[in-house]
């Protein structure tokens, strides 16, 4: 049967960690040789900006030998009404895998339901689980299995936040949120850790002794007209030197990025030593060629 990834949730804890793992084994031996996916083609949908998950889906690709296709929607037929549905249909009889970045979840789902190949969520407004798919790879490389650990997530209870609280059951880590009551996740979102993670009142109860300090924009992509009240809400959780200090001396600050320095984060802390974002950043390359083998091999 087919394999999709439109949640991280749609891996076992077993899986997640093999996925991980190999992502860190192709990222040391850097082999230009391994090129498994001669022939393969990865079609890649979307509907919203990217930087880091297009440029790291068509280099992976591309060092698995493989090919990627950028399609936007405005540039598909998708962008004049074409059905999700016979979008999947098409695809996937000259594809081998379709990557999506839109607001729709269920429009994800429409697509993996018609698709005969692996479709992969490269962000929707409820996941981002290819980032977390990174983040995980780059803590365990920076210090160590994250299993008992401590995370802090800080401000915005978003997409990255949802795709967070289902790495923290799956890697088996404590997952603290201190969102304002507008930005919470949901209580079906919280649901998602099975008890590993919840709410908090403050940044600094979140924070406490904590292993990971993360956060992420204010304002994500489709919410730019409550920019301005985002603002003023959220402006008690901004990550800065001071509430790094609360953390664990050997704490790591991630973001998935693109940052607001002066917003979510200082530029002492995201510029600083406790950060890892590009390490992050770089990862997404090495976990997605996991994901793919994982999906098409
Ligand atoms: N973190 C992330 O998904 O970045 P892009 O929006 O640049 O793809
Ligand atoms: N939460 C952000 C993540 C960007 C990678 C957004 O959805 O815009």
């Amino acid at each position: 049967m087919v394999r999709h990834f439109l949640t991280l949730g749609a891996l076992n804890p077993g899986e997640a960690r093999g996925i991980v793992a190999r992502a860190m084994a192709l990222k040391r031996a850097h082999d230009l040789s391994h090129r498994p996916l001669v022939g393969r083609t990865l079609a890649m949908i979307f509907a919203k900006s990217s930087t880091r998950t297009r440029v790291s889906f068509e280099v992976g690709m591309a060092k698995l030998g493989g090919h990627a296709l950028m399609l936007t929607t405005a540039q598909t037929q998708l962008g004049r009404e074409e059905a999700v549905a016979d979008t999947a249909k098409v695809l996937s009889r000259m594809c081998d895998a379709i990557m999506i970045r839109n607001d729709s979840q269920a429009d994800q789902e429409e697509l993996a339901r018609h698709s005969r190949v692996p479709v992969i969520n490269g962000l929707s407004e409820r996941h981002h689980p290819c980032q977390l798919l990174a983040d995980m790879q780059t803590w365990f490389e920076t210090s160590g299995d994250p299993a008992g650990k401590v995370a802090a997530w800080i401000g915005d209870g978003n997409n990255v936040c949802a795709s967070w609280i289902e790495a923290s059951r799956l890697f088996g880590f404590d997952l603290r949120i201190a969102a304002p009551a507008e930005y919470r996740p949901s209580a079906e979102e919280l649901a998602l850790g099975e008890g590993a993670a919840r709410l908090v009142d403050t940044p600094a109860a979140a924070v406490d002794g904590a292993d990971v300090v993360v956060t992420d924009c204010w304002t994500s992509m489709g919410r730019e007209s409550e920019q301005a009240q985002r603002i003023r809400i959220l402006a008690p959780y901004q990550v800065d030197a001071a509430l790094m200090r609360r953390a664990a001396p050997k704490a790591l600050f991630m973001h998935c990025l693109p940052a607001h320095r002066g917003e979510e984060v200082t530029a002492e802390v995201i510029d600083g030593p406790h950060s890892v974002v590009w390490d992050e950043a770089e990862n997404r390359l090495w976990a997605q060629m996991a994901l793919l083998e994982f999906l098409l091999l």
